[in-house]
Formats: C-alpha cells, sequence, structure tokens
C-alpha cells in the first residue's frame, strides 16, 4: 500500500467536508494562512515508518492544502518547511528533506505555474547545495508574474535572525547617512523584512499539539489568530483545515482596540 493511500477521503468524510462548508462564511475567509507543519516524525514512526516518510507524506497534504486554499480563496500561505534550528538534527534527516525539496521542486513547478501560483522562498538560502538554490531560482522565475495565488516556503528562516537582518541593514543605512534614527518607524522596519510587500498573516495553524511559534514570523504575526490541533502533519487534510478556518471566523478580530459600540459607551465590551 502506497502510504498516500491513508489520506483517501471515505464516504462519510465527504460528507463531513460538504457540512463544513456550509458552516463556512465565505466573506470572511483568510486572506492569508501561515502554517507551522509540525509532527511529520511523530507521524511516521507512529505508522512504523521513518521519521523522513512523515515528510513525505507530509508533501502530498500540502499539495491537498494549496488546492484546497486556492478553492476557498486564500490568497497567501506561508509554510515553514525548514527552520534554522532544523540543521542540528542527525545529518541522514537533513539530508533527506534538501534532496525532498530538490525533488518535489523538480517535478511540481509545471504544475505548479499552471495553476497560476507564485512561489517564494524566504529565508538565508546560501548554505544549500547549489543544485537546490538553482531549482529555487528558477521556480521563482518561472512563477513570478502568477496572479491567482501565493505560496510562501520559509526554507532555513529564523524569525529572529530575520529581524536582527533587519536591524542590521538600517544600522548601515543609518551610518552610510542615508537614513535618520528618528526616521526610523514600523513601516521602514517592516520595509527590510524577507517578507517586506506582503499582508500578514490572519491566521496561524500549527498541527500536533505544540503551543509555540518556534522562531516562525515573529513580526508578522503580531495580531494573526492561532489555531493549534493536535492532529499531525501528514494527517491534516481539507476536514481539518475547514474546521481552522471556522474557527477562525468565529474569532472576533480587535487589534488591540474595542469591539465598536453602537453608542459608543465603554460599557463591559472592552478588551486588550
Ligand atoms: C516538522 O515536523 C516538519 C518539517 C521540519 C519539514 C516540513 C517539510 C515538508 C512538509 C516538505 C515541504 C516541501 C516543499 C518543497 C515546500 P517534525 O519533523 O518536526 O515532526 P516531529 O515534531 O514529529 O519531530
Amino acid at each position: 500500500m502506497k502510504i498516500q493511500k491513508i489520506n483517501m477521503k471515505t464516504s462519510n468524510q465527504k460528507e463531513e467536508i460538504q457540512d463544513l462548508i456550509k458552516s463556512i462564511d465565505e466573506l470572511r475567509i483568510p486572506q492569508h494562512i501561515a502554517i507551522i507543519m509540525d509532527g511529520n516524525g511523530r507521524w511516521g514512526m507512529k505508522h512504523g515508518l521513518s521519521r523522513s516518510l512523515g515528510h513525505q507524506q507530509g508533501v502530498v497534504v500540502l499539495k491537498n492544502i494549496i488546492k484546497s486554499a486556492k478553492k476557498l480563496g486564500v490568497e497567501i500561505l506561508t509554510v515553514y518547511a525548514f527552520s534554522t534550528e532544523n540543521w542540528s538534527r542527525p545529518q541522514d534527516e537533513v539530508t533527506f528533506l534538501i534532496n525532498l525539496f530538490e525533488k518535489v521542486l523538480l517535478k511540481e513547478i509545471s504544475e505548479i505555474n499552471k495553476e497560476g501560483i507564485k512561489i517564494n522562498f524566504i529565508g538565508d538560502l546560501a548554505p544549500f547545495p547549489e543544485n537546490l538554490k538553482e531549482v529555487i531560482k528558477k521556480s521563482e522565475s518561472v512563477t513570478k508574474n502568477n496572479k491567482e495565488f501565493v505560496l510562501n516556503v520559509c526554507t532555513n528562516y529564523g524569525g529572529r535572525q530575520e529581524l536582527v537582518r533587519a536591524a542590521r541593514q538600517l544600522a548601515q543605512k543609518s551610518v552610510a547617512g542615508k537614513i535618520k534614527p528618528e526616521q526610523i518607524d514600523e513601516k521602514l522596519f517592516e520595509s527590510e523584512l524577507l517578507t517586506c510587500g506582503s499582508v500578514n498573516p490572519d491566521l496561524l495553524i500549527r498541527t500536533s499539539g505544540e503551543r509555540r511559534i518556534s522562531n516562525f514570523l515573529l513580526w508578522q504575526l503580531a495580531y494573526s489568530e492561532i489555531y493549534i490541533t493536535n492532529v499531525y502533519w501528514p494527517e491534516f487534510n481539507e476536514g481539518e483545515f475547514l474546521k481552522a478556518i471556522i474557527d477562525y471566523q468565529s474569532r472576533n478580530r480587535r487589534f488591540g482596540g474595542i469591539e465598536s459600540l453602537p453608542n459608543e459607551s465603554l460599557g463591559d465590551s472592552y478588551t486588550i
């Protein structure tokens, strides 16, 4: 049995998806969803497979979630594929992941392009092998004018490193006399981030039950709604994705303000 079969939908699941779709408010679809695709290794071990096969199955799930997100009208998906801390994993696993990125891109790039998806890689690509860097560069250039959907893949990405880099660049500009320190505000700082020009995520999904941000998009997630599910990434599916969006739609996003009140009185409805 191929491991992909594990994710095939039964007729009950199809019915469940139809019911979930009915609960979705089409007018409140998150524009940008960020995902920490966690639990691949544990899923592999749970099924008597290797951790690496968990990553492989994770790619199948990612493809399904991209399709589902696009169908729902989500515009941007940002996924955490490899963190700056992931280099500390056993060499075999790191090599497997690097080879997997290259293999997946080579296999899927024409489909990604045909689907009108623009793919961006966010992170420091310098330490990756030349082959992978080439494939990444090509994937980005082939899809750069696509407008249907944006897929950001964070690879060798770390939120703290991104902030330090931005601070350093601003300091260099200041020393060079291009900007004055007092000109540095949120907008200027944001312009030095790797995600510059993109809207911030409305929703962060983390699978496998961990309740951490793990150095992911530290600046960008400031006001994102967070959804955590115990499901491991390789068993995450369209139904779980819809549940995350329905949960998001039940939230009252106030961005630190208060709910607008009809008579502008403060009443009991204040919050941080
Ligand atoms: C976290 O699970 C997952 C990763 C470190 C890798 C995720 C990468 C993919 C799904 C491949 C994406 C490919 C492309 C080309 C975009 P974990 O290994 O930390 O799981 P654990 O917590 O159970 O150990």
